[in-house]
C-alpha cells in the first residue's frame, strides 16, 4: 500500500510515543512528529470531527464523504445542474467567472491524476478561480527538507483554498486540522479540499458518483413527451421502479478492499433509506471488503452481500441481472506486494471483467459507473461497451467538473447567487416540467 510512513495503521500501530519513525528503524521525522501531534484527533470516530470541518452551516474543509447528508447532497446537484446550464451561454459564463475571480487556490496533487486534478482546474475555472499547481514534489523545496505542513502552510500564504492529493492516508485530514489550529491562534487559515488520501477516502469522486446517480435515477429523457415517458415505460417492464437513489440495489465490483472510491461512495450510500450494496470480489484479504467498511455500514443499518462473481444468487437471481446500479472498478496491481502477487495467481480474476453478455442480461436502465482510469491491460470494461447507453463513465467524469465547481461555490458561500441569477436569467423561458427536466431555449436539459 502507498500510505507509509503516515497509514492509519502506522499511527495507530507504530507511533505510540514518538520516539522511533514508522519502519521503528530511525528517531522519527518531523513530518512523522507533526502527524503525530494529530493522532488523537484523528483516531476519533468520523462523526465526532464533523463539526469541526464546518464554518457555521457550511463546510469549511472537505475531507470526508460522511460529511454530506442527503439534503447537502441534493443541493449541490441543483447548483451543479445550475453551473451547467449557465455554462451553456455567454452571459452565464460571463456571471461564473465573475463570482471567485477574486480567489486563487493550489492543486497540491503529489499522486498522479487526470480527472480529479483536470476537473477541478476547470471547475475554479468557470468560477474564476485562478489556479497554480505542485504535482512533482521533486520542484518543490520539500527535496531540501521542508516538511509537508510547511509546504501546506506556505500555500495558504498565497492562496485561499488548498486541493490536495497524497499517497499518504489522513495528511489531508492533518492539514485541516492545522488550518483549523491556525485559524483559532488568528492566523491565516484557508480551506482544504481532499481529492484523494492514500487508499483512505476519495470523497469528492464520491459526489460526482452520486450526482450521476441523481441524475440517471430521475430517468428524464429529451424524448418524453404528454403521452409517454421512458420512466413510464420503464415501470411497465419494471413495476416496482421509483425514482431517486432510495431503495435501490447497488453492486460494486473488482478490488474493493484497496478501493477508496468505493469507500467513499458507499459511506454516501449508506445515507439512503432501504439500499443494498452487494461487493462483487476475489475472496482475498487484500481484494475483498474490509473490516471497518463492512461493521461502519452494517452499523448504519445498511443490507450488504458478499459475493465472488456476478453469477452467485442474491434474492432469487444472479446477482448481474438484479443490480439498479454497478460501481467497476480496477485492480490496483501497484499496491501489490509479493505475498500478493504470489496468492493472487490462484485467482480467476475473469470473473471481475464486465462482457457484453453480462451487460445484456442487466435491466434496461442499470447504468455502469467506473471512477476511471480503466486498465487497458486488465480490461475490467472492454470498449465495446462504450456504445452502450447505460456506460456512464464518460459522463460521470464529466459531472465531476459541474459538482466540483458546485462545492466549491458552497465552500465560498455563493451557490446562493448562482441559484438567484438562474432564476433571474432563465424565468422567461424555462418550466420544470413534473420536476424533472429543464426546458430552455438551448432544449432540455436532462438533471
Ligand atoms: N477517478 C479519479 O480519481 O481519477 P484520477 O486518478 O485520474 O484523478
Amino acid at each position: 500500500m502507498p500510505d507509509k510512513p503516515f497509514a492509519s495503521e502506522n499511527l495507530a500501530a507504530d507511533q505510540t510515543d514518538g520516539s522511533k519513525g514508522s519502519d521503528g528503524s530511525h528517531p522519527p521525522t518531523q513530518d512523522e512528529l507533526d502527524l503525530l501531534h494529530y493522532k488523537p484527533r484523528i483516531e476519533r470516530p468520523v462523526k465526532q470531527k464533523i463539526d469541526e470541518l464546518q464554518q457555521g452551516e457550511r463546510l469549511r474543509h472537505v475531507i470526508f464523504s460522511a460529511q454530506f447528508s442527503v439534503e447537502q447532497l441534493e443541493d449541490l446537484g441543483s447548483t451543479a445542474d445550475k453551473i451547467c446550464m449557465l455554462s451553456r451561454t455567454p452571459s452565464g459564463q460571463d456571471f461564473l467567472i465573475r463570482l471567485l475571480s477574486h480567489k486563487r487556490a493550489m492543486l497540491y496533487f503529489t499522486q498522479p491524476s487526470t480527472r480529479t486534478f483536470l476537473s477541478f482546474m476547470a471547475a475554479c475555472q468557470i468560477l474564476g478561480i485562478t489556479c497554480n499547481e505542485v504535482r512533482n514534489p521533486t520542484t518543490s523545496s520539500e527535496t531540501k527538507g521542508e516538511t509537508h505542513f510547511d509546504s501546506i502552510r506556505m500555500f495558504s500564504s498565497y492562496f485561499d483554498l488548498i486541493i490536495m492529493r497524497s499517497p499518504l492516508a489522513r495528511l489531508a485530514e492533518a492539514c485541516a486540522y492545522l488550518m483549523i489550529d491556525l485559524e483559532e491562534s488568528d492566523n491565516r487559515s484557508v480551506p482544504i479540499v481532499n481529492a484523494g488520501s492514500g487508499a483512505d477516502e476519495h470523497p469528492t469522486q464520491a459526489l460526482l458518483d452520486i450526482y450521476t446517480l441523481q441524475r440517471t435515477f430521475q430517468f428524464a429523457d429529451p424524448k418524453d413527451s404528454s403521452i409517454t415517458t421512458r420512466y413510464e415505460q420503464l415501470q411497465e417492464r419494471y413495476p416496482n421502479l421509483t425514482r431517486g437513489l432510495a431503495g435501490k440495489t447497488y453492486g460494486f465490483c473488482g478490488d474493493i478492499g484497496r478501493g477508496r472510491t468505493v469507500r467513499s461512495l458507499a459511506n454516501l450510500l449508506a445515507n439512503y433509506e432501504g439500499v443494498t450494496l452487494i461487493f462483487i470480489a476475489p475472496r482475498h484479504p487484500t481484494l475483498a471488503l474490509g473490516d471497518d467498511l463492512r461493521q461502519r455500514l452494517l452499523d448504519r443499518g445498511v443490507r450488504i452481500h458478499e459475493v465472488d462473481s456476478f453469477e452467485e444468487v442474491v434474492d432469487g437471481q444472479p446477482v448481474i441481472e438484479g443490480l439498479d446500479a454497478l460501481y467497476m472498478t480496477r485492480i490496483q496491481k501497484e499496491h501489490n506486494d509479493a505475498a500478493d502477487a504470489a496468492s493472487f495467481a490462484e485467482i480467476d480474476f475473469s470473473r471481475y471483467k464486465l462482457t457484453l453478455d453480462l451487460v445484456a442480461r442487466m435491466k434496461q436502465y442499470t447504468p455502469i459507473l467506473h471512477p476511471f482510469p480503466r486498465d487497458q491491460h486488465f480490461g475490467e470494461i472492454p470498449p465495446e461497451i462504450d456504445d452502450d447507453p447505460r456506460a456512464m463513465y464518460f459522463r460521470q467524469a464529466r459531472n465531476g467538473m459541474w459538482v466540483r465547481a458546485a462545492l466549491l461555490s458552497s465552500v465560498f458561500g455563493v451557490d446562493r447567487q448562482i441559484a438567484e441569477f438562474f432564476r433571474d436569467e432563465f424565468s422567461q423561458w424555462h418550466h420544470y416540467q413534473e420536476e424533472l427536466a429543464w426546458t430552455t431555449p438551448l432544449g432540455t436539459v436532462q438533471k
